[in-house]
């Protein structure tokens, strides 16, 4: 069977405290707990299996409780998982929780700082066989590189989310990316780091059009970027080439209406439910995936948990019609 969807990324076990504020230096606050799992990664392979794309995960695993978590998970979602043994534990989150649904993590990294080039090299027949390869920056820049390049030799299509923000990346891995899914913090850090614009994340979402526009050029010249502005939507801008019967050049699309309770993972839902209908429908119109995506992304942060609050087809269809 081909797979629609290869994921190339981090695979975290995640322990949460949900408490009425974010904890403060010195702090201590008693909260709800819950673990799950998550990492950029699997909430994105997850979502795309669950968005209805055959799905492969390629990451790192320790031999661990964690591990053995991420093969049943995998399994119970039909996901082909292709992990390398580590000796490093499996990667964990520290997530904290407010009653606004917003979050703070700290990641230990673990195995995932050790998904190899040669790991990555070895699953190039997956990639290949792939309509869409994704990637995001949890584990090593050279092997988030080697997997676009390996996607781009065969032709196969490329989703990069640059999350988290706080990781620097070569323009070289950027242009890589055939779609750059960046959020407002995301998108300001790019801007500081390539062009040394200095824009404040919060008035990303207030910018003109036309400059935001101007913007994603700069960025990526020749591929698509989708910034993703939380509730308020996203903002879509194409270069010329790949417009496909689509004269705009750059478009807003709106949010969805949700009562989020917790928003932990729904970059991740929206980066995996692109990546599985641009995989199901190639000839659709873009501005489609990105309505599917927001939706999904939307569902997802009416429950608690990463990779676990990613939403079945039928729920979808049943809040949003089929
Ligand atoms: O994007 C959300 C994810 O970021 C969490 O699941 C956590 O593991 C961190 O990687
Ligand atoms: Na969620």
């Amino acid at each position: 069977m081909s797979t629609g969807v290869v994921v190339v990324g981090s695979f975290n076990v995640d322990h949460a405290w949900t408490s009425d504020a974010l904890p403060r230096p010195g702090e201590t606050l008693a909260g709800l707990y819950a673990s799950g799992a998550g990492g950029k990664g699997f909430n994105q392979a997850v979502a795309a299996a669950r968005a209805g794309a055959a799905t492969t995960f390629v990451c790192a695993l320790g031999d661990d409780s964690g591990g053995r978590l991420a093969r049943d998970l995998a399994a119970a979602d039909g996901i082909a998982l292709h992990a390398q043994g580590s000796d490093a534990p499996t990667g964990t989150a520290g997530i904290f929780i407010d009653a606004r649904g917003r979050n703070c993590i700290v990641l230990g990294p673990g195995a995932n700082a050790e998904l190899s080039v040669a790991h990555l090299r070895a699953h190039r027949a997956d990639i290949s066989a792939a309509r869409i390869l994704v990637a995001q920056l949890e584990v090593p820049p050279a092997t988030v590189e080697a997997a676009l390049q390996a996607a781009r030799d065969a032709g196969v299509a490329t989703v990069l989310n640059p999350a988290p923000a706080n990781i620097d990346v070569a323009g070289g891995l950027v242009s890589l990316a055939d779609v750059l899914t960046p959020n407002e913090t995301e998108f300001a850090s790019l801007l500081a780091h390539h062009l040394g614009e200095r824009i404040d994340p919060d008035e990303v979402a207030m910018l003109e059009q036309a400059r935001l526009h101007d913007l994603c050029r700069a960025l990526l010249p020749h591929g698509t970027v989708v910034v993703t502005l939380g509730s308020a939507g996203c903002f879509v801008s194409h270069p010329a080439a790949l417009r496909r019967g689509d004269d705009r050049p750059h478009y807003r699309t709106p949010g969805e209406r949700v009562q989020a309770i917790d928003t932990t993972g729904a970059g991740d839902a929206f980066n995996g439910a692109l990546a599985a209908s641009l995989a199901r429908a190639p000839g659709k119109a873009f501005e489609g995936h990105i309505v599917f995506a927001t939706r999904y992304a939307a569902l997802s942060t009416e429950r608690t948990g990463a990779a676990a609050s990613m939403p079945r087809r039928p729920e979808l269809e049943s809040r949003y019609g089929g």
